[in-house]
């Protein structure tokens, strides 16, 4: 689970990060969309390299879906008929956060985005404000429709919510949380990573929504 979820936030923040080039215009995001088939030429075949970042994302979303699946069951069984989260230590006797309680419905929304942004920017079977040839031209038909403005809005908070819980968990596990400062560290770089993300993917809809970037 930690692994698999490490890896797919590298992907979103090179992906985050890839997304902001629509602020230096059409040319520029054009070309960045065509430079990812091309790297790795004349070693990779067109759209080699690409691939190969589609299979490292395809086994890690399987394994990380897997993990859930798993650890799910697991944890219904050793609760025995209590629900979810009881401590003793907590106040009204169940010990949760917002982020950590919405994690497996958050999942789902997360997944149910993801099938949408496929075909919505990479098969282009929905093609949301009109189609277009250009990738740029894509991203800007799309996010002047406010619904899907909306739609991307809603996604991104369960994305960020996933992530704060899910950067700490996953450090966690691989043995970050050493002592208490230790983990005070890791709830600030869980913080820092999911607003990043956010905030850096929702920049792009409301620039085009509100006419920055037209
Ligand atoms: C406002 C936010 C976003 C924008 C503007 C955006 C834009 C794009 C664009 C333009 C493509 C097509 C790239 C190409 O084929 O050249 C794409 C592909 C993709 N995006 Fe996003 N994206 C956003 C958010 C996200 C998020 C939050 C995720 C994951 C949770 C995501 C996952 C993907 C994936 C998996 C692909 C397919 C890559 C491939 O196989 O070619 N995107 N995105």
């Amino acid at each position: 689970m930690a692994v698999s979820g490490l890896i797919m936030i590298g992907y979103l923040l090179a992906h985050m990060y890839g997304n902001l080039k629509v602020f230096a215009g059409q040319q520029a995001f054009d070309d960045y969309a065509h430079h990812l088939r091309t790297i790795g030429e004349p070693i990779l075949p067109y759209g080699g390299a690409l691939w190969v970042i589609r299979i490292v994302l395809l086994v890690a979303i399987i394994a990380h879906i897997y993990s859930a699946v798993v650890l799910w069951r697991r944890d219904r069984h050793a609760r025995g008929g209590t629900s979810r989260y009881d401590s003793p230590k907590a106040r009204r006797g169940v010990q949760r956060s917002y982020a950590s309680f919405t994690l497996r419905w958050g999942g789902i929304v997360i997944v149910l985005f993801v099938i949408y942004h496929l075909l919505h920017l990479t098969w282009h079977v929905v093609t949301p404000g009109g189609p277009a040839s250009s990738p740029y031209q894509r991203v800007v038909n799309g996010f002047e429709v406010w619904w899907l403005v909306a739609v991307y809005t809603i996604s991104l908070l369960a994305i960020g919510l996933h992530l704060r819980h899910g950067v700490w968990s996953a450090l966690t596990t691989l043995g970050a949380h050493t002592s208490a400062a230790a983990r005070r560290r890791l709830n600030i770089l869980a913080y820092v990573v999911a607003i990043a993300i956010t905030v850096g993917f929702l920049l792009v809809p409301f620039s085009i929504l509100f006419g920055v970037v037209n």
